[in-house]
Parts: C-alpha cells; structure tokens; sequence
C-alpha cells in the first residue's frame, strides 16, 4: 500500500434517505420473508453453513466444519465430493434431465438450449477428451474462449476430471494470457477461433499462438471453431474441438476430491504489476454460492436466471456456472454486446426467455440509461421479479432508473457486494427481507460478518472506515498460487490480529446499513473490472517513448472510474497527439483493451514526495479538476500547478 493509505477516499456521500420495504407479494412467495435466519446464523455459524453443506452431494460426508487459524482455514475438511456432479448429475437422477440448464443466444442471432441432460453428455464427452490429452487431477488448464457454452462445459469437464480451470477472460491480451498460463504452469489451453462482439469476430486462437510460443508447460492446445475465422493448426499440437470429443462416450467417471481439492484459480489484480492466482477449493466454494444463489436471488425452480456478467470474472464462475447450475437452474447465456445490433437486444432477450431474475452491473445499467428510455420501453419486461447489480457502488440515481424503468417499480434491487477472493455474495440485500437503501448494499449476509475500521484497527460502529471481514466464511480464498507470503502480506497483515482486509472503504449508519465507497488502494475499476495501476505503469513504461509514467482513475458518468495516465517522455521524443493514441493502443495490446488509459497527459514532471514516491492523490485531483490537495510534502509544489494548467488546455 503506497501513500494512497491515508487517502480522504472515505468521502461523505449524497445522504440518501428513501426506503424501499420488500413489496407485499414478493414476500408471501419468498424463500426468507423474516429475520430468523440471521439470528439462527450468527447463534452458530458453522452449524448454519454445515446445514448449507449438507444440501449438497457427498460421497463422504464430512464431520469436521471450520478448522485452523488465520489465514489458513479448512471448511468441511474430511468431506469428498464433486462439483461436477453436484451441478449436474445429481439434477438428472432427480428427474430434472428435461429441464433447459441454458438458453444460448450467439451474437449473430443463433440460439442453442441445453437441457441439463444435454448439459452432462457434453460434459462427459469434453472431460474424456481431456482425459485423452493426458489431463489428470491436479493439473492446470487455461481456458481462453468466448461467451459460449462450451466455455461452461470446460469449466466442468475440468471439475468432473479434478483438473483445476484457469480462466483468462478473453479481452486480455497474449501477454496477459501468457503470464497467466506460466504462473500457474498450465498443461493445456482451451480456446476458440474467434469470439463475436458487436458484429465482429474476436481473434483468439491468433492471440493464443502468440502467448503460448513463450509457455514451455502448454501441451496442447484445444480450438473451439465459433466464428468461422481462418486459422493455423500446429501439428501434433493443436486439436479442433469437435474431434477431441468426437467419438467420446458419454459417460465419464468423476474423480472424488477432497473438500479442500483446488476447483480453480482466477486471476486478479493488485497493488503490484503481477496478477494474483486466487485459489479456491471445492466444498466450501459451492457450499457459499449455491446458499447465496438460493438466499439472495430467492431462486425458485421455475425461474429464469440471467446473469450479464462473462464467465471470464468471478461472477461468472460463480453465478452462471457453480452457483445457479448447482441449484439447476434454468439460465439465458448471451455472448455479445448490449447495444448489437442495437440498444434493444438485451431487452429482447428478457422479453423472449421470460427472464425473471436478472443481475447486471452498475456501468451497464448507467449506459442503458443515457441510450435512453425507449429501449426498454419497446420490449416486455413484465416477466421480471428481481434485479441484482455487482462490481461497483451504483449512484442512487442509476438505482432508481433501474429500479423504475427496468423493474417497473415492482422488483427489488439487491445490490451485492463481494470480490474474486471471497468467492460469494458477502454483503447483500435478503429481498424478500430487507428494507432497501438505493447505494447501499444494506447488510452482511447471514453467518458473514464484517467490520469497519480505522487504520490502526480500531473498531468504528457508525461512519466510515476500512472494510474487514472478521470471521472465516466457506468460499474464502484458500490462498494465492504459489505465493504464501503475498497472500498473507496482502490480505492479512493490515492489522496485527490478522483479519482479512478488502482493500475497500465503507460507511456505515445508526441502522447498519453499509454503503461501500471503492477501493482505497491503488486499484482501479472500470467497469467494474479491477486493473491495479502498477499494472499499467508497467505496461506503459515499456513503451520505447517513455520514462516514467503514472497512473490515476478519476471518476467516469459511465465506467465508474476511468484510467488517466500522466507520461513522462524520453529525451528525443516529442509530445504529440500521434504518441497519446500510440500509447492507448500499446497498453491495450499489453493487458487487454478494457485497459487502455482514457487520458494519456504528456509531463515534464510528476509530484513526487521528498522520499521520491509519486503522490497520485494530487494527480486524481488534477484529473478530476478539483482544487490542489495538500501540497507541502511535496518536493517541488510548482509541478502540480503546471500539470493542472496543462490538463485543463488539453482536456
Ligand atoms: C467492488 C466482483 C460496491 C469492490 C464480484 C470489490 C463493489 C471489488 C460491489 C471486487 C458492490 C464489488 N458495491 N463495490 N455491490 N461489488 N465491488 O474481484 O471494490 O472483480 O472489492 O469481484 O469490486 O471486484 P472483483
């Protein structure tokens, strides 16, 4: 943490003083319609999230729940089962075979249903392909594909197998790919031709060549054909898909894993330029999201579930594939963009599927609304029960628009707050309990619980604060891939008794109520997707023009936050617009293009303190026009006043 800490991020918000009581109906037909399950929860945690466990299938039960310290906590640990199974066989020998697991619609319009007896005959066929390429419990596979069921089958085929998935969401770049393939030193790569975005074909076997000419642990390389986009197959390397479960029968015996058997890593970033493999395991990971899918979404089995989100993040591990499959749910998967062909498409979708709980994300939610009304006016929502939203704070004033023109005033918002590293739904709305704030993720789930503090650990009831999480909860991080100590300097030596710390700011009132600010280190989130600034210093600096860079977020009406870059140009190179636009795409082909700076500001200085740190929290003030912080510390205050001219004049 830089001197970022001691930021005033923890700002006062708009009070914002509507309530919104869960509506009559929605409560006589609700799973929890009153507060005892809170209060039975936090009498005995572990019994509350045994009882979870229990609904679940195991070939051995367990007997043991939470054991260890922090951080190294085991949940359920002398249990086997399988996640797999538990997705998909276990809804099949209930009699629920004919039951759609997944309404498909590609880009170009073409559409797919999958029954979840469809489902484990794919499943089976993929896992026993991956058997014939030599993949065995343990080992790693990088699965690099677009919004297409076969991204979920993998995710399974590798779970019935006890191979442990590493999903790089298919905007990274193949450096970002090819990092994340040799941290974790996976076997095999699962990618497709190309994926389909706003009537493009999105190259990925072309990316993929590029990062695995420098993965010496890729054996294989498996190549989904999706978009009909010419490619090269290396011999002896490369297989198409189709021929890997081609021939393949469909039945597949699952390999038994220990509760604690890693299920999967997902990369995320942090405060250094290197992403962090988020380890998870199997039991406690599907106990916490199949309770928070029942829980938070009141799912029933008559529902039709759509979460926006793409399988390449956590919330879509965790509420498409493990979370709402365990619980056979009946889901709509879209590959595309919203406004393709045009701004109507998501709107249709609900319409056609009969979509009737959907979860989105509050940058989604603020583009719908400056495209305007008409849009989901045009179409039928009246199928629509509940909303959810994830990733970022959402603005009182996007709630409402969605609240309204989505929900047709009828639909509760849970606004749910949680990260890659708790696995699950931490704090949330219960809706058809809770009395809702619109920018508040109200309360912590039953069995979670949370705390507000100062920096120096003391404990705040009322007012902002650091966000903790004082107790061990079953879809924890187990910990970061193959860096012990990174995982316990990073999330558990903010304070001396080793409580998990969030890296998010909160505030909380006389009633609990939470309202989460954004994070306080120095990641920043567009669109809600975290990208550390390190990350794209280290990016930028690489580019043949620079020096020295920094990089800030400042506020954005539509991503949250965007990325500002302040540049510092080598002797030889002059500032020009060409070099901006250079830099932009140089940074999108290093990460990913979610990534590219917004601004790109040419300096001949940067604020740096008297022991050489750069102060960011002058150029956030700077990039977002506010007036001069403190600048005292600073080594040469003349700087910030020439950098704020030049941003101004250049915009
Ligand atoms: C932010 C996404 C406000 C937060 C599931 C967190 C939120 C980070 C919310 C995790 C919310 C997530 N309100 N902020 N409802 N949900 N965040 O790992 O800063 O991609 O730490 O997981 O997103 O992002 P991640």
């Amino acid at each position: 943490m830089s001197d970022e800490k001691a930021r005033p991020g923890i700002e006062a918000l708009l009070e914002e003083t509507r309530q919104f009581p869960p509506p009559a109906d929605f409560v006589a037909k609700a799973a929890v319609s009153n507060t005892s399950l809170y209060e039975q929860a936090e009498n005995d945690p572990e019994a509350y999230w045994a009882a979870w466990a229990r609904k679940l299938d195991w070939i051995l039960d367990f007997e043991t729940v939470l054991e260890g310290e922090a951080p190294d906590f085991t949940w359920f640990a002398d249990g086997k089962l399988n996640a797999y199974v538990n997705c998909l066989d276990r809804h099949v020998e209930a009699g629920l075979g004919d039951k759609v697991a997944l309404h498909f619609e590609g880009e170009p319009g073409d559409r797919r249903t999958l029954t979840y007896a469809d489902l484990l005959r794919e499943v089976c066929r993929a896992a026993n392909g991956l058997r014939s390429l030599g993949v065995t419990k343990g080992d790693r596979v990088a699965v690099y594909l677009p919004m297409v069921p076969e991204l979920a089958i993998t995710l399974l085929a590798c779970a019935r197998i006890g191979a442990i998935h590493s999903v790089v969401f298919g905007g990274f770049s193949a450096d970002s790919l090819r990092d994340r393939i040799n941290d974790s030193g996976c076997k095999v790569l699962i990618t497709a031709d190309a994926g389909w975005r706003r009537g493009k074909p999105v190259p990925l076997k072309a990316t993929s060549d590029e990062a695995v000419a420098a993965t010496p642990t890729i054996e294989k390389m498996v190549v989904l054909e999706r978009a009909g986009v010419r490619h090269e197959m290396v011999e002896g390397r490369d297989i198409h898909w189709s021929d890997l479960i081609d021939g393949q029968p469909d039945e597949c015996q699952p390999e038994w894993m220990d509760a604690e058997d890693v299920l999967f890593i997902l990369y995320t970033s942090g405060t250094t330029g290197k992403p962090k493999g988020i380890v998870h395991t199997t039991g406690g990971y599907l106990t916490g999201v199949s309770a928070t899918t029942r829980l938070v979404f009141d799912l029933k089995d008559d529902d039709v579930f759509w979460c926006t989100a793409d399988i390449g993040w956590i919330t879509g591990h965790s509420y498409i594939v493990y979370g709402p499959m365990s619980q056979g749910a009946t889901q709509v998967m879209y590959e595309g963009a919203p406004d393709w062909p045009d701004c109507t498409r998501f709107w249709n979708l609900i319409e056609q599927y009969g979509v009737t709980i959907f979860y989105t994300a509050p940058t989604a939610i603020r583009a719908f609304m400056k495209w305007g009304d008409d849009f989901p006016a045009s179409a039928d929502l009246s199928s629509l029960r509940l909303l959810g939203t994830v990733g970022e704070p959402i603005n009182p004033e996007a709630w409402t628009w969605y609240h309204e023109r989505i929900g047709g005033g009828r639909c509760p918002i849970v606004d749910t707050w949680w990260q890659t590293e708790t696995g699950h739904i931490m704090i949330s709305p219960l809706p058809g309990v809770t009395t809702l704030r619109p920018g508040s993720a109200t309360h912590p789930l039953p069995g979670i619980s949370v705390e507000l503090r100062t920096e120096e650990g003391e404990v705040i009831d009322e007012g902002g604060g650091y966000l903790a999480l004082n107790r061990p909860w079953p879809g924890m991080l187990r910990g970061i891939w193959g860096d012990p100590d990174r995982f316990v300097r990073q999330y558990w030596s903010f304070w001396d008794d080793k409580v998990y710390f969030t890296g998010d700011g909160a505030k909380r009132d006389g009633e609990g109520y939470i309202v989460i600010l954004g994070r306080v280190d120095d990641v920043i989130s567009v669109s809600g997707h975290r990208i550390g600034t390190m990350e794209v210093e280290s990016a930028i600096v690489e580019h043949p023009a620079v020096a020295e860079a920094a990089v800030v977020g400042r506020k954005d009406d539509i991503t949250g936050e965007a990325i500002c870059a302040f540049l510092i140009l080598r002797d030889g190179f002059d500032h020009s617009p060409e070099l901006r636009a250079e830099v932009q795409d140089f940074v999108g082909r290093k990460i990913g293009r979610f990534a590219r700076p917004k601004d790109v500001l040419l300096t001949a200085d940067l604020p740096k303190t008297r022991s050489g740190k750069i102060m960011r929290r002058l150029l956030r003030d700077i990039a977002e026009g506010r007036a001069l912080g403190d600048v005292t510390t600073l080594a040469d205050p003349g700087v910030v006043q020439s950098l704020k001219d030049r941003y101004q004049a250049e915009g």
